[in-house]
């Protein structure tokens, strides 16, 4: 390793992150070991732990060019940082090493497939970026990148696809020990596209084919795919820029699943089914990996784009990824629930039984900022709404608010504080399966709420920066709701 580019972060991050206080980070999420973070990347299970590495600007809580950092974990709660993994250092990435994933080649190394970024000078002076797809090699600490790269470039791509945009490669291995990836690309006709790329070694790549594209439908350019089976389906994953609100898609970033069918033969993928990932506000840049037991566990950022140029003053990291959460398919949809691992995490239960609820009540034990959450709730006839207040003290509060008659389901964090700017601080969905009784799972941490529906039927997720002695929650309907709540401390 002689980059001084790598080593500079490498000391700035181990003296800088090393400085800041457990307890001004969340709990269990990941966040950058100072600086900035945004998409998780090479999430994977090599050598016998979980490693996740992300976007990375050590210097300052805002994007700059990208390095990767890097952190290990065995139970995917607890975090340990490691150096940062790649920095913009080579001739082929020295404007950034952008999104890209992991894979283990046959001789125990790991292998890091990514988009290195190199800006070209406009006729009028600006400058856009060149991506190419690049490897490195390593260890598990220390990578290599390696001297043939780029290893695709904008010429294997089909006709019509644009140099500017092809990036974040998702790699996996194949049963019989070759390589695929999926990456996104541009073109005017497709408009942003998940293409499929074929390698026997990890080291040389050809172009296969295209899977889906936007076509004017799904937002503008796609980002950060990914494409896998699960239980008898594929699913491509990816997020679209720029998507018109229509159905459930809100306006701007947003992260969609097409669930279909895939044939190996022809690497025809076809597509069945659509669905917006989460419906909260902080939620992007999704990847997966295959567990050692095969369960299929996603990670992303828990973040917006649009909402990344608001974050508390003098906060020394900014970024967070999501509680990893395992996927299953359940009528042709994609739900969501937590990883298991977090249930050995859980210490003490409180639990209040079929209570009924009108004017805003307490209930003995129930709250608290670290802490796994199940509330059902069950309106009466003359229940109009429900709310369920959290991290909330004097001025402070985070709420829920369900309206049983048009099924929705309102997170709102505009009282949530640490957030001054105007950016998303309210959004709603309609309960698709609405049943007699609303089951939400909450976990929350010092600085997140992750929403659960029915299940992980549906997801709704936001980031918070409210002061941490804001913990208490409250239940309230106007007419009458009966609630059951169970709630575990979180012992991390
Ligand atoms: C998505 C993204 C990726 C890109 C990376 C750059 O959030 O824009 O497409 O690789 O971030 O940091």
């Amino acid at each position: 390793m002689d980059s001084t580019i790598l080593q500079k972060a490498r000391a700035y991050e181990a003296e800088q992150g090393a400085s800041i206080p457990a307890d001004q980070r969340p709990a269990y999420h990941l966040t950058p070991y100072v600086g900035w973070m945004n998409d998780p990347n090479g999430f994977s299970f090599y050598q016998g732990q979980y490693h996740l590495f992300y976007q990375y600007y050590p210097y300052d809580t805002v994007w700059g060019p990208m390095h990767w950092g890097h952190a290990v974990s065995r139970d995917l709660i607890h975090w340990e940082y490691l150096p940062a993994a790649l920095a913009p250092d080579a001739p082929f990435d020295q404007n950034g090493c952008f999104s890209g994933s992991a894979a283990q080649l046959p001789d125990g190394r790991q292998l890091l497939l990514y988009t290195g970024v190199l800006w070209e000078t406009q006729p009028n002076g600006t400058h856009r970026d060149i991506q190419t797809q690049c490897v490195a090699v390593g260890d598990g600490l220390n990578y290599e990148k390696l001297p043939q790269n780029p290893v695709l470039t904008h010429r294997d791509l089909p006709e019509g696809f644009s140099r500017f945009d092809f990036r974040d490669p998702k790699i996996w291995q194949e049963p019989d020990g070759s390589y695929s990836a999926v990456a996104v690309a541009q073109s005017e006709t497709e408009g942003g596209a998940a293409l499929l790329f074929h390698s026997p070694d990890g080291f040389q790549w050809e172009y296969t084919t295209l899977l889906d594209a936007s076509r004017g439908e799904y937002g503008v350019m796609w980002e950060c795919p990914d494409f896998f089976q699960l239980e008898g389906k594929q699913v491509l994953m990816a997020g679209p820029m720029e998507m018109q609100a229509h159905d459930e898609y809100h306006n701007g970033h947003c992260v969609i699943a097409l669930i279909g069918s895939y044939d190996p033969e022809t690497h025809q993928f076809t597509r069945e089914k659509v669905q917006l990932m989460d419906e909260g506000i902080d939620f992007y840049a999704t990847q997966t990996t295959l567990a050692p037991d095969g369960r299929r566990i996603m990670t992303a950022w828990m973040q917006s784009w649009s909402g990344s140029s608001a974050k508390p003053q003098g906060c020394r990291w900014f970024g967070q990824t999501i509680f990893p959460r395992e996927l299953q398919l359940k009528d042709g949809r994609l739900i969501q629930t937590p990883v298991r691992e977090l249930e050995a995490a859980r210490g003490q239960k409180v639990l209040h039984e079929n209570i009924l609820i009108q004017d805003e009540t307490q209930l003995e034990g129930i709250g608290g900022r670290v802490i796994d959450l199940t509330v059902q709730i069950t309106p009466e006839e003359d229940c109009r709404s429900f709310t369920l207040k959290l991290a909330a003290k004097e001025r402070f509060c985070t709420t829920l608010t369900y309206e049983p008659g048009s099924a929705t389901l309102t997170l709102d964090r505009t009282y949530a504080g640490g957030l001054y700017q105007d950016i998303v601080h309210t959004r709603s969905c309609k309960i698709l399966c609405p049943d007699k009784t609303l089951k939400l799972r909450v976990l929350l941490d010092r600085n997140s709420v992750e929403v659960f529906i029915n299940d992980g039927e549906q997801t709704m997720t936001a980031c918070i920066y409210t002061p941490q002695d804001a913990e208490g929650i409250t239940f309230a309907a106007d007419g009458t709701a009966r609630v059951t709540a169970e709630q575990y401390t979180l012992n991390i």
